[in-house]
């Protein structure tokens, strides 16, 4: 494969890459300390990070990428310094890779409890969605101030709120009723979970959407997981059955791809 021809590599691959992954970003800290270096650098590092997988998953042919940037949870336990150093560094992610997310084409769309974000970084996600908007090669979600649990208690509230003016009938409530109303409904359910760093748990993300997603935990922190780890990510998804409850599979990804 010719790495100046995405576009033909994604085509070879198409049915076989997972359609949505989701990365928990992890290790950032551990990753800087390490090198003695200062937790912030860490996440410069990892920001970078999230440039070239955003940049490979688009060659690969994959349609929506969601990464857990900063949970509910990072915001209230982490020092302030640190918080204020990941919304600074969000900011000038997104006014720095403007350029780069035009030319890829990438979509950019963010979800979690934003009205509790800053004035300015709120007004930044949105300025960043309406610029990208158009685009149509690829997704790119990022969860920001995010936890699944209070996902779904939103989503309750809205449903609850349905009912009491009249418009839904509690027996009525089905599962697209939750779905319908996640932080992004149009958001298809991940095919693939990564996270990075050697932990393996989900930490309140997505709880709804990963019920069927294959999971696959890589030992490198975050910085450290380039393109070609996500290939092999791909590549060992590509050779796992999905069963979905069933015994049969409906897709039925027998043999690796020779990637
Ligand atoms: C977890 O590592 C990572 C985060 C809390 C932040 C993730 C942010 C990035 C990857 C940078 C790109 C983000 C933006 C906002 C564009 P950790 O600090 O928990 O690492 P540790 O577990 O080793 O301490």
């Amino acid at each position: 494969m010719s790495s100046s021809d995405p576009r033909s590599e994604a085509t070879r691959d198409a049915g076989a890459v997972p359609r949505h992954i989701a990365f928990i970003m992890d290790g950032n800290g551990r990753w800087a300390e390490s090198r003695g270096l200062p937790r912030a650098a860490g996440h410069g590092q990892g920001a970078e990070t999230l440039r070239a997988i955003t940049r490979r998953a688009v060659e690969r042919g994959v349609e929506e990428v969601t990464c857990y940037a900063l949970s509910t949870e990072n915001l209230l336990r982490r020092p302030p310094d640190e918080v204020d150093g990941l919304m600074e560094l969000l900011r000038l992610y997104l006014a720095r890779d403007r350029s780069e997310i035009d030319e890829l084409g990438v979509q950019l769309r963010f979800i979690g409890r934003r009205h509790e974000l800053p004035a300015n970084v709120q007004a930044d996600l949105e300025t960043a969605e309406r610029q990208s908007a158009g685009h149509n090669r690829m997704i790119l979600r990022l969860a920001i101030n995010y936890g699944s649990r209070s996902e779904l208690v939103d989503a309750a509230r809205a449903i609850a709120e349905a009912c009491q003016r009249g418009e839904l009938d509690p027996r009525d409530i089905d599962e697209s009723h939750i779905a319908g109303h996640l932080y992004d409904p149009s958001m298809r359910d991940p095919d693939l979970l990564i996270r990075t760093a050697g932990e393996e748990r989900i930490s309140n993300f997505l709880l709804w959407q990963i019920s069927y997603s294959e999971l696959y935990f890589a030992p490198c922190a975050w910085p450290d997981f380039g393109p070609e780890r996500l290939d092999e990510a791909i590549d060992a998804y590509c050779r796992r059955r999905r069963k979905y409850g069933g015994i049969v599979s409906p897709e039925v990804r027998s043999a690796p791809r020779d990637r």
